[in-house]
């Protein structure tokens, strides 16, 4: 018995003096030293890792909309030449235009408006039925980003973004067009996951060159544009409407032409870029009147 009390009086000292010494004088191995210090290292990473993301949120996002500028530049032949990015981009006429119509609206604020996150805004989405989703995109946004290049009033260069699906996921990039909206003066893909050397050779540039006069609709006005297997021969028929395919990488090839045909089509910027050609038609019609009345 007196064993027993004795015992119990040196547990209740070893209490004592484990409260007095506290949490961080607990044996390395005793449970709550580990649980609560475990959870003190994910309370201060949880801390450092929000406080970082909130952070630099800004600057991500900053530096996104100059690549996006950076990009649109490059495919419109700009070049930077001793001016920032922004500074360049101020020869480029940022608009939205309405998809179903092709018209240009003021909906939306055109120098803030982005058609890629509109897309996924139920605010701004529109589902595409099977047979109108050719580049697997599942929906668009009712409003588009389009980027002019203007020389002396007129469209010089019209650039859309444009985007599909490949063979691993879906593909972004820009198509620039000359102002007849027909033939094509740049493409560039900025974001995909195509591998590298195969699918992902839609980066190269030389690939890209070609592109340059290259046409994309037929005489009914179809997009027809398209890659093809193999290389394409001058002189051929057709020859101004194909693109090389990209070698080991067919199923990559298809997603791109699907891409173009889906967005220089009806159901994508078709319906603007008939707009322009009607303007450049009925400009052109009105110079020659003019010529001929001086005449
Ligand atoms: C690891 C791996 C990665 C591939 N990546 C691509 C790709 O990015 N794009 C593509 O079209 N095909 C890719 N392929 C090949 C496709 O599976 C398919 O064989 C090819 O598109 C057929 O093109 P071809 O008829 O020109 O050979 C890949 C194959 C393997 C094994």
């Amino acid at each position: 018995m007196k064993k027993f009390n004795n015992l119990n009086l040196e547990t209740r000292s070893m209490k004592g003096a484990t409260k007095q010494a506290g949490f961080f004088h607990l044996p390395n191995d005793h449970i709550v030293k580990t649980i609560g210090v475990a959870t003190l290292l994910c309370l201060v990473c949880s801390i450092i890792v929000s406080g970082a993301a909130t952070l630099l949120k800004p600057t991500q996002v900053a530096n996104a909309l100059l690549d996006k500028k950076n990009n649109i530049l490059a495919v419109s032949g700009i070049s930077l030449e001793g001016k920032t990015v922004d500074q360049a981009f101020e020869q480029i006429d940022s608009l939205v235009i309405d998809i179903a119509t092709g018209a240009v609206t003021d909906a939306v604020d055109a120098t803030t408006f982005d058609q890629r996150k509109a897309s996924k805004d139920a605010e701004y989405r529109v589902e595409l039925s099977d047979d109108q989703d050719i580049a697997q995109i599942g929906g668009l946004s009712k409003y588009a980003n389009v980027y002019l290049v203007k020389n002396q009033g007129a469209i010089d260069k019209i650039i859309l973004p444009v985007k599909g699906y490949g063979l691993w996921g879906t593909m972004y990039g820009f198509i620039a067009l000359e102002g007849d909206a027909n033939t094509v003066s740049g493409i560039t893909f900025y974001e995909h996951k195509e591998t590298p050397g195969l699918g992902g050779e839609i980066e190269n540039k030389k690939w890209q060159s070609s592109w340059v006069g290259k046409k994309v609709n037929d005489a009914s006005g179809e997009p027809i544009l398209q890659l093809i297997k193999g290389t394409v021969v001058a002189g051929t028929p057709q020859a101004d409407y194909k693109i090389d395919g990209l070698a080991g990488a067919t199923l990559t090839s298809n997603g791109v032409t699907n891409l173009v045909q889906f967005w220089l089509g009806e159901n994508g910027f078709g319906p603007y870029l008939d707009k322009v050609r009607g303007q450049q038609n009925q400009a052109s019609i009105s110079m020659k009147t003019n010529v001929q009345e001086r005449g």
